[in-house]
């Protein structure tokens, strides 16, 4: 009988799948719904043949160490898995599976969200209004930019940042893009996206949205070259992962009027959030919600399931991202 550490309370629907193909003593979710401490994980690690962890769990060397040699894989329910020492699962011959697909639109949706938020000043427009301080209409009153017919700049033109640009062609926007390699030219096409380099893309964005992988490569991408490179009325949105942000930088920069404003799902220190930011009007703040409707946690949550089932039974986890490991 195999045994699975599930580290937080996930939809029903996948833990249903696990009991119904190993049987209920096979998996162990930890009950209490808040982030696990480390000794827990070590401790709920311990034996296991399959570990579903979370994206706020740091899997490395002293977990797989805890779990011993049986362990087998390691199931992220995140489509991000910067959060799993993946050298040390590869070289210890684990699979490492991540959720990706079922999260993009819904993360595009968010990103739009975002985007619209605060270039309209949404919060800032809300906490207004409730703090009582609204009398009249006013000319004046809470201005923020036009989006549509504006340039959109997208860093990193993945799954996530295609279903961005492709809501862009409502707002009938010029959509400009870099990433490490050019995309084929049938997506460009489809999506009317425009290959620049990185300081056009500084240059000419009126609104710039992160959708890149979080690498050493692209730790603190943006920082304050980035932000003195930008238009002084950009807004710029975050929805992949904090780092990729040198926050005291972008505090900065929204502080001093090098870009107009920022809406961030993701920070640097979750959840943890920079001071200064907190202070930043021009900053609209929310706790990483990028996937977070039920109909998408539900299916991440199944796809960690599938991943796990699949490689308790021998076979090939669809989502591995260390097939030489297979
Ligand atoms: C992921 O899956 O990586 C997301 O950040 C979760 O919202």
């Amino acid at each position: 009988m195999p045994k699975i550490f599930v580290t937080r309370a996930l939809p029903q629907s996948a833990i249903q799948m696990l009991i119904d193909e190993f049987g209920p003593e096979s998996v162990s979710v930890f009950p209490e719904d808040r982030v696990i401490h480390r000794d827990e994980l070590l401790a709920g690690a311990k034996g296991v043949d399959a570990l579903l962890p979370i994206l706020t769990e740091t899997i490395d060397t002293e977990v797989m160490d805890a779990a011993g040699p049986q362990l087998k894989i390691i199931a992220n329910y995140a489509v991000g898995f910067n959060n799993i020492d993946v050298d040390a699962a590869t070289q210890r011959k684990i699979p490492v599976t991540n959720t990706p697909g079922v999260l993009t639109e819904t993360t595009a949706d968010l990103t739009w969200a975002l985007i619209l938020g605060t270039a309209r000043r949404i919060s800032e427009g809300e906490r207004y209004l409730r703090a009582g301080k609204w009398e009249s209409w006013a000319p004046q009153l809470l201005l923020g930019d036009d989006i549509h017919e504006k340039t959109l700049g997208i860093f990193g033109l993945g799954r996530i940042g295609a279903a961005v640009a492709r809501r862009a062609k409502g707002f009938n926007m010029r959509i400009i893009y870099t990433d490490t390699i050019r995309k084929d030219p049938a997506l460009e096409e489809e999506l009317g996206a425009t290959f620049v380099d990185k300081p056009t893309l500084l240059a000419e964005s009126d609104i710039l949205t992160l959708h890149c992988p979080f690498l050493d490569e692209t730790r603190h991408a943006f920082s304050s070259d980035e932000f003195s490179a930008m238009k002084p009325s950009a807004v710029f949105v975050n929805t992949t992962r904090g780092p990729v942000v040198d926050e005291a930088a972008l505090v900065l920069a929204l502080q001093t009027g090098q870009i107009t404003a920022a809406g961030l799902d993701v920070f640097e220190e979750e959840p943890e959030i920079h001071p200064g930011l907190l202070k930043c009007e021009n900053a609209l703040l929310i706790p990483h919600l990028g996937s977070a409707t039920k109909e998408t946690r539900a299916k991440m949550a199944e796809i960690a399931a599938t991943n796990v089932i699949a490689r308790l039974k021998g076979e090939t986890p669809p989502n591995c991202v260390n097939p030489e490991v297979l």
